[in-house]
């Protein structure tokens, strides 16, 4: 199944339109990626690596957020639900169990991004975001990257960041789109 997509509120509340899908450009027009394989099919390895290659992202490594197999649960949940943006892209491929993506639009509202098993999905480097587990509570994520990993969570605001300024230029540059949609 496509991925699902849809409007929610600041605290990712429901929205009067409840759930109203949108369509997936809404994705690329902010400059977020994604694909499906499915992790057991055999031939789906061959496809991670080709992404893998194509897009350089040489190091990986697994993160289970369960209660009981995170320390710091809680804790973490609430840092990954505290609107925060990264100087890299941030690369998730979802193994097992749901979860949201919110990312900011270009009217700078939240956009929903259910990752549900087989999901890959990108959010470029200085994108606004937010992550929350589903009602299943438990998500198996390989999480890529392109060199040696940083994951430092910049939280809101960081209008002078300088991976922010160039994100937000992106936004407003077509050949940018273009490049994005080249994928
Ligand atoms: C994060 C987790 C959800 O980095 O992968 O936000
Ligand atoms: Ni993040």
């Amino acid at each position: 199944m496509a991925l699902q997509v849809w409007m929610v509120g600041e605290d990712g509340e429901d929205l009067k339109n409840h759930r109203e899908l949108l369509p997936l450009s809404k994705l690329q027009e902010i400059g977020v990626l994604y694909w499906h394989l499915d992790p057991k099919r055999p031939e789906s390895k061959e496809e991670l690596a080709k992404i893998r290659k194509d897009r350089g992202y040489n190091y990986m490594d697994h993160l289970d957020i369960c209660p009981g197999k995170l320390a710091n649960f809680e804790e973490k949940l609430k840092n990954f639900f505290t609107e925060h943006m990264h100087a890299d892209e941030e690369i998730r491929y979802n193994l097992e169990g749901g979860g949201y993506f919110d990312v900011r639009d270009k009217d700078d509202k939240w956009v929903r991004i259910w990752i549900k098993e087989g999901d890959i999905i990108v959010l470029p480097a200085g994108i606004y975001h937010r992550f929350a587990l589903d009602a299943a509570n438990h998500v198996k994520l390989m999480k890529l990257f392109l060199g040696e990993p940083v994951w430092t969570a910049h939280n809101r605001p960081q209008e002078d960041h300088p991976v922010w300024k160039e994100y937000l230029k992106s936004l407003t540059d077509d050949n940018a789109g273009l490049a994005l949609a080249a994928h």
